[in-house]
């Protein structure tokens, strides 16, 4: 059974190009996963078809409605008898990472909900009780490239949707070291030139070089993944 993955936003078409491009759209056409997109538009149920409003209290800017969200979730979870993990996308969210990708690829169906606007009234929070889920420390205005990030780092994770070549268990992150430097032809380019070792046919000594490349490059640029990485060696 392929995962299901709603998204739930005011603009589908946001995403229309995105799950119709390379991996996304190949791990669809190998039936490893299904995309179904919902406008919140839909559900609104006033003449001007609203989906958010002013916030009580006062302040700038609007938020979405609850019964918006809680139609167009109830009516689209109707759509198939498995029980969907719901994602809320929102900067007080949880920050996503490696680690959630691949708890949320285990998962048989997703539901992402993405909004615009200041944000959500609390009880969709409160009542849908969402997993809320950040991508970073910076604003972004609205959460659909949130969603899309999340979608595509969960779907490339999906057994089978990278080919047969090439895995996804080798890479940054994976073991918690960033990747090592790669080179293609040509071997010398503009006064510079490829590592020996890699030119050398001796498998044992490239892999020696690679490992030691990604402790260099961790150290130096992500001490805190160094932090993490020299901790969980201390446990084994
Ligand atoms: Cl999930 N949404 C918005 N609007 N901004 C963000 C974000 C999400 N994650 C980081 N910034």
């Amino acid at each position: 059974m392929p995962m299901r993955i709603d998204i739930l936003t005011l603009f589908p078409e946001m995403f229309t190009p995105f799950l119709g491009t390379s991996i996304p759209k190949r791990a669809a056409e190998k039936r490893l996963v299904s995309y179904h997109l919902t406008n919140f538009r839909d559900f609104a149920s006033d003449a001007h078809l609203s989906v958010d409003d002013k916030p009580f209290g006062g302040g700038p800017g609007m938020v979405m409605m609850a019964p918006v969200l809680f139609d167009a979730v109830e009516t689209v979870e109707k759509q198939d008898p498995r029980s969907a993990t719901r994602i809320l996308l929102t900067p007080q969210g949880r920050l996503f990472d490696q680690t959630l990708a691949t708890e949320l690829a285990g998962k048989e169906r997703l539901l992402l909900m993405s909004g615009r606007y200041e944000g959500f009234d609390e009880r969709i929070v409160e009542g849908l009780k969402p997993m809320e889920v950040s991508i970073g420390d910076y604003v972004l205005s609205g959460g659909e490239l949130a969603a899309m990030i999340v979608v595509d780092a969960v779907v490339r994770l999906l057994p089978g949707a990278l080919g047969a070549e090439t895995g996804s268990t080798d890479e940054t992150f994976a073991d918690g070291l960033l990747e090592y430097p790669q080179y293609t032809r040509p071997r010398e380019f503009r006064g510079m030139s490829v590592p020996d070792v890699l030119l050398s046919g001796d498998h044992g000594a490239i892999a020696k070089w690679r490992q030691e490349q990604r402790k260099i490059r961790t150290q130096e640029r992500r001490p805190d993944l160094w932090t993490e990485y020299l901790k969980k060696r201390s446990e084994i």
